[in-house]
């Protein structure tokens, strides 16, 4: 069979084409390390999330070792507790693991201008783990359209620096 010089030349750039996008699709999966939410995090009751043993009451706690902290982050419309109605803060030079669920729908989490960035998926739990070198001062965003108030739905987080963070003081 006869095919054409040009119609050859597409059909050679359509595969590599397809090549190259399951690449990407792989990497990501893969050596990136992107995926969904899934049951790792475990699982909560949404409709009351804090009554889980794999969820504790919304806040930060100190961690086991030295320097890492957990946040256990409540997704609800249209605000994160904590983090609308005061930020959460955490020390600078910290790793920080965020556990973050939903107690009515599917709300998105994500820190901007870091690598967390998760959906909040109600009866799951995400986890996410991310290094703060440097104090400064994080926007939350929503970016899972949650309802009419999904636009207005955002907090902050502010990293200190650890001299001036009180473990104990309200968060
Ligand atoms: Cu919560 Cu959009």
């Amino acid at each position: 069979m006869h095919v054409h010089r040009f119609e050859r030349l597409w059909l050679v750039a359509a595969l590599v084409l397809i090549v190259l996008f399951i690449g990407t699709v792989t990497y990501g999966a893969v050596g990136a390390g992107y995926g969904m939410v899934d049951a790792t995090g475990g699982q909560v009751d949404p409709t009351a999330p804090t009554a889980g043993d794999n969820f504790r009451e919304p806040g930060v706690y100190d961690g086991s070792e030295r320097g890492r902290y957990d946040v256990y982050v409540e997704a609800k419309q249209f605000l994160f507790v904590p983090g609308t109605s005061e930020p959460i803060r955490v020390p600078d030079d910290s790793t920080v693991t965020f556990h973050v669920t939903s107690t009515d729908v599917v709300h998105g989490f994500e820190v901007v201008g870091t690598n967390v960035n998760t959906m909040a998926v109600p009866g799951q739990v995400a986890t996410v783990t991310v290094e703060f070198d440097e104090p400064g001062t994080y926007g939350l965003v929503c970016n899972e359209y949650c309802g009419s108030g999904h636009h207005t739905m955002e907090g902050q987080l502010r990293v200190v620096p650890a001299e001036s963070y009180n473990a104990s003081g309200v968060n």
